[in-house]
């Protein structure tokens, strides 16, 4: 058999084994898994001894280029897949967001626009849906059968134009069940929350970003996980908590799922990593993102989640704002860019904090960054497994490589990072996205506009 590509010598690491063995890859597919493969005459051959093989990575929630907070996210589709790539991602799911009064379609085409033909790996869509009526409604099933089967409604967002309400969410998710679809939602709740922003605004000099804390305690979210989780219940729709940051809330999950709700949940490095206390620095403005970092009763909590299986998934949230662009708050909390770097710096954190410190197990680590990601939303096997048939989208990984991490040394646009300092034990080294190098030995080597739109599938059944 004519091999493209050989992966030599590594330990490959899928969500249930791992084993010594090679992987050889023509064209975009896995074609085989052996101990010992021979190239044919024009192989290309990647050496991995005692290196980790992984399957990619999978992003399931970025926010690239994104109009927000009078600015604009500043990793484009393009510099957004790269950083994703040098940092073992092969995938990431962004946000095609409704505009009221406009079709879905409408907002899926023109952000496919700005994505196609600039992404170094593939992508996929989550439709956010901000308006309910009768062709909404209709859409739905179209915009499933189109490849986009997983949906977003922010609880929170008035003024941007993009809030649902309870009774949006609600029908949403009797919908989405008819066709295999499922709801994410942004949990927080509206009128709670503005009714302490306005009230520490008041406060605004005396607190500065702390009043960013202050104005998001942990109810705020956690009731309103509470809250989409019953209507999740009495639907039978399938939900998924997007950025979940509150220890209770992780509780929630858990009670529910123990019911037999088609509830799910990630949260992001963000908050299993940092506590509130970023917020009383100098620079604590930087660290403003929505749902805000909570306590480390919270992380501990969220990590016990992570072990148990009440959270299924990390991802990043990845919405970039410089340090410029976060100055635009001029000292009020109200209008801070909020969002974070990260898609970069997952998988190696993870690795770091969850493997290498022992909490959970390499076979853990590939669930929640890649399995689990690819079977919930729609893309597994093709994507989130080494085995043949699949994507050749792996990564590998060299868990010797020290690596401490500056801003300036990565690929994102972002001049700082929430992890500067941190010191990471064990880093990708390279990464190939449906059997093409985009990563080798730590450098750039892949091509922009390579990366394809990626069609999903509903899901019937989920194991998990
Ligand atoms: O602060 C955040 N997370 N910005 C991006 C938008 C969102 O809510 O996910
Ligand atoms: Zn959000
Ligand atoms: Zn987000």
């Amino acid at each position: 058999m004519k091999l493209d590509l050989l992966i030599k010598n590594g330990t490959l690491v899928t969500a249930t084994d791992t084993i010594q063995a090679d992987v050889g890859v023509e064209g975009e597919k896995i074609v085989s898994i052996a101990e010992n493969i021979d190239p044919t005459s024009d192989t290309v051959v990647v050496e991995a001894k005692d290196m980790y093989v992984f399957p990619g990575a999978i992003d399931v929630h970025v926010h690239f280029q994104l109009p927000f907070s009078g600015t604009i996210s500043a990793d484009d589709f393009e510099n957004g897949t790269k950083a994703a790539a040098m940092g073992g991602v092969t995938t990431v799911l962004d946000f095609a967001i409704q505009q009221k009064g406009h079709s879905i379609m409408e907002a899926v085409k023109a952000r496919r626009k700005e994505a196609d033909g600039k992404v170094c790996i593939d992508y996929g869509l989550h439709a956010a849906i901000t308006d309910w009526n009768p062709q909404t409604q209709a859409e739905i099933k179209q915009i499933i059968e189109y490849g986009i089967p997983t949906f977003k409604m922010f609880m929170i967002y008035k003024n941007e134009g993009w809030m649902a309400d309870d009774g949006m969410l609600f029908q949403a998710l009797e919908e989405t069940k008819k066709f295999g679809g499922m709801i994410g939602v942004h949990a927080e709740s509206v009128d709670i929350l503005d009714m302490l922003i306005e009230r520490y605004a008041q406060e605004k000099e005396k607190w500065g970003a702390y009043a960013h804390t202050l104005s998001r305690p942990d109810y705020t979210e956690s009731e309103a996980v509470q809250r989409a989780i019953k209507w999740a219940e009495v639907t039978g729709g399938r939900l998924y908590i997007v950025h979940m940051s509150a220890g209770e809330s992780a509780q929630y999950v858990h009670d529910a799922r123990e019911r037999g709700v088609h509830v799910y949940a990630e949260t992001c490095p963000q908050y299993l990593l940092l506590d509130d206390s970023v917020f009383k620095g100098e620079n604590g403005h930087l660290y403003a993102t929505c749902p805000q970092i909570k306590k480390k009763e919270d992380s501990m909590r969220l990590w016990k989640g992570l072990i148990d299986g009440d959270i299924q998934i990390v991802a990043t949230d990845t919405c970039t704002f410089d340090t410029k662009q976060k100055a635009m708050w001029e000292g009020d909390f109200r209008r801070i860019p909020f969002g974070l770097p990260g898609v970069e710096t997952m998988f190696p954190l993870l690795y770091t904090e969850g493997v290498a410190k022992k909490r959970f197990s390499i076979n853990h680590l590939v669930r929640l960054a890649s399995t689990n990601p690819a079977k919930i939303f729609g893309m597994f096997p093709r994507k989130g497994t080494i085995a043949s048939g699949s994507d050749a989208d792996l990564v590998v990984f060299d868990p010797n490589k020290q690596v401490t991490i500056h801003a300036k040394d990565l690929q994102t646009n972002c001049d700082w990072s929430p992890f500067e300092g941190w010191q990471l034990k064990g880093y990708p080294h390279t990464t190939i996205s449906r059997g093409e190098l985009v990563v080798s030995d730590g450098k750039f080597v892949g091509k922009c506009g390579r990366g394809q739109f990626l069609k999903r599938q509903a899901v019937k059944q989920l194991d998990i």
